[in-house]
């Protein structure tokens, strides 16, 4: 007979609910996103995360005229069918951000999606509370919970324990709450597919169980173009496989260059691996983004973007 462990060491997703759905955040999307950065701080330092290993930005949110501005030039260039989900996840915790909740009010008032990732510690009673009475057009929520063991907690996360059961008794009051709210849920416990990772996943999927709709879902990390290249815990190191494809054309094995990513000034760049947001085509703040879409400029960063950075990403394609 299969058991939970056994499934977790054939890699296999284990979900507490009857249909599994849940796919890696990894896997390529189907349709266009778009990324707006509205706050630049996160409070935790996952080990998998360039946060952990390179200087973290200052401090910023965005306020809510530019953001809306932002969303605007958005409907400008693409319809409802071309692009409708907006996630705000780069190397932040979105919840972080004071104007949270207005955010999303206003993306639901102007028609688009949320797409819902965060490490779930700004799931407090209040916000659950809010979007249980102001019910948001959210796509799915995704909660980054690479651990719940007392031992591994701050080497994973680089947060304190007590930190770790005020969330956990905060999550405990959202999941208990999920037949009141419009959308799926899933826990991902990222890790390097280890037996450690898998043990981890275990122990996160004792922790949730017990509540009704609610995905487990064990996911895999990329080393994003090497950035994290040699990462490790004393338990989990990044996966790597090498890869030179420098002066080669390439394509996007995730379809990120279909998508739209903004940062906290307005700029528009390539793909959410670049941390340092170097490879920027112009800022909204200058020009119309169908202008920045169609500028010369665009189509000389991605060359440069392709051969500098997308060489050493095991996600491109060669075409
Ligand atoms: C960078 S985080 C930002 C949002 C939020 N702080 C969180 O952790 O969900 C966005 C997503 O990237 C995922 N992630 C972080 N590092 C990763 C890696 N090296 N490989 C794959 N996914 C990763 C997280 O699990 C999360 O779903
Ligand atoms: S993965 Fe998310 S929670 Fe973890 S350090 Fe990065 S941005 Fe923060
Ligand atoms: S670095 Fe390039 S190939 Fe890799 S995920 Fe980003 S856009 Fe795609």
């Amino acid at each position: 007979m299969e058991t939970t462990y056994s499934l977790a060491k054939q890699n296999i997703q284990i979900s507490n609910t009857e249909s599994n759905s849940a796919q890696g955040l990894m896997s390529p999307t189907t349709f266009r996103i778009a990324q707006i950065e509205n706050n630049t701080n996160c409070n935790w330092r996952c080990w998998f995360c360039q946060n952990a290993h390179y200087d973290v930005p200052k401090t910023q949110h965005m306020d809510l005229e530019f953001f809306r501005h932002i969303l605007r030039e958005i409907r400008s260039v693409y319809t409802p069918r071309e692009l409708n989900v907006i996630s705000f996840s780069v190397y932040n915790e979105p919840t972080l951000d004071p104007t949270f909740k207005e955010k999303l009010q206003i993306m639901t008032d102007m028609g688009f999606s949320y797409w819902f990732l965060s490490n779930g510690s700004g799931m407090t009673k209040e916000l659950v509370d809010f979007l249980i009475d102001y019910p948001q057009n959210i796509y799915d929520v995704r909660l980054n919970i690479p651990t719940m063991d007392e031992e591994d907690w701050k080497a994973t996360t680089g947060t304190t324990v007590k930190m770790m059961y005020k969330q956990y008794y905060e999550l405990c009051y959202f999941f208990e709450r999920t037949d009141r709210l419009n959308f799926p849920i899933t826990v991902m416990v990222n890790g390097d597919g280890s037996d450690s990772h898998k043990k981890t996943f275990l122990s996160v999927y004792e922790k949730f169980k017990r509540f009704n709709n609610i995905q487990l879902s064990m996911t895999g990390l990329v080393d994003r173009a090497e950035m994290l290249k040699g990462v490790k815990t004393d338990k989990q190191s990044m996966p790597h496989s090498s890869v030179d494809y420098k002066g080669k054309k390439l394509a996007c094995g995730m379809n990120y260059f279909n998508n739209l990513y903004f940062g906290i000034d307005g700029n528009v760049y390539f793909c959410c691996h670049d941390y340092f947001q170097k490879y920027s085509f112009g800022s909204v703040n200058d020009k119309p983004l169908k202008e920045l879409i169609e500028s010369d400029e665009r189509a000389i960063q991605m060359a440069r973007f392709n051969d500098d950075f997308c060489s050493k990403c095991t996600q491109a394609i060669i075409v």
